[in-house]
């Protein structure tokens, strides 16, 4: 699946102006990630609670949003009335399209302790339309990994420092919203080896088969975008999600890589949810029942 011609163009200018000389980053952290627009990131979304923004979210289909399982341990018990999903919108609290959700589908093997199997699949309650501001970003098949010429950007509304994240922590209470960037943020980051990875944690917890990590000098996310995409860009434009944000030690720390959810580990998870929802869906119709 290719996106438009104006996306596939918009992106390589953008590239193209990152890689021609701009100050690699100011320092430390996230504060390396340029603003964007959601039109380079069609796909992007913000999942919120209670109107509150608590987590990037991937536009994977006209129905489905992926995301993060850890981005619904906070309340519990919760009810999928509290959560919304904002998408085609630069700003995560304007504009674009707000959905409610039918359904939020966790992935059973979620472990809050090792972040292991940590993503979700969200049916939202209307179909999308998509426009040049919003599209679905196609998955990494099963077993695929970035290959060394794809550009990897992770984008979302989260913290533009560990610092500003440790603040906020300090402040809690004051609602999961405060804090994070208005407007949409990306950084390019590098695929990490897993075993280089795994001997970068290996004090601290065991890198899966089903994570995966990227990093680069004073380039990360950070906490806000998790949920997130993490997507790979071929040359000519073509884009493919190959992980989730989800966790990490600090943000930008130089001996800790981000480590994402691995979209290509879990896909046939992801393909069976939605063929699961497709066959409810066509059942339900066919029964008279919605
Ligand atoms: N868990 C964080 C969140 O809830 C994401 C942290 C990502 N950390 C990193 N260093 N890449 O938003």
């Amino acid at each position: 699946m290719f996106y438009s011609l104006g996306f596939a163009f918009g992106l390589s200018l953008l590239l193209g102006a990152a890689s021609a000389g701009t100050p690699a980053t100011d320092g430390r952290i996230v504060g390396g990630m340029q603003v964007s627009t959601i039109g380079e990131f069609p796909y992007q979304a913000s999942v919120q609670l209670n109107g509150q923004h608590i987590c990037g979210g991937a536009v994977i289909g006209d129905h489905f949003v992926l995301t993060a399982a850890h981005c619904f341990e906070a309340l519990e018990p919760w009810s999928v009335l509290d959560y919304s999903v904002r998408v085609g919108s630069s700003e995560h609290a304007t504009g674009g399209h707000l959905l409610s959700l039918q359904q939020i589908i966790p992935h059973g093997g979620y472990n809050p302790q090792s972040h292991d199997n940590d993503l979700a699949l969200l049916i939202l309650n209307a179909r999308l339309n998509f426009t040049e501001q919003l599209q679905a970003v196609p998955l990494a098949s099963a077993q695929e990994r970035p290959t060394p010429g794809t550009r990897l950007l992770v984008s979302g509304w989260g913290f533009q420092s560990e610092e500003a994240a440790a603040e906020q922590q300090i402040d809690a209470g004051s609602g999961s919203g405060a804090g994070v960037a208005s407007i949409l943020r990306y950084v390019d980051v590098d695929h990490v080896d897993i075993g280089q990875c795994r001997l970068a944690y290996r004090r601290v917890l065991p890198i899966t088969q089903g994570m995966l990590c990227a990093a680069r000098a004073g380039h990360d996310s950070c906490q806000g975008d998790s949920g997130g995409p993490l997507v790979g860009f071929q040359e000519d434009g073509r884009a493919t999600l190959y992980g989730i944000v989800s966790w990490g030690l600090g943000c930008a720390n130089p001996d800790y890589p981000g480590v994402y959810t691995s979209v290509a580990a879990f896909r046939r998870w992801i393909d069976a949810q939605v063929g699961a929802w497709g066959w409810n869906a066509l059942l339900g119709g066919w029964s008279g029942v919605q």
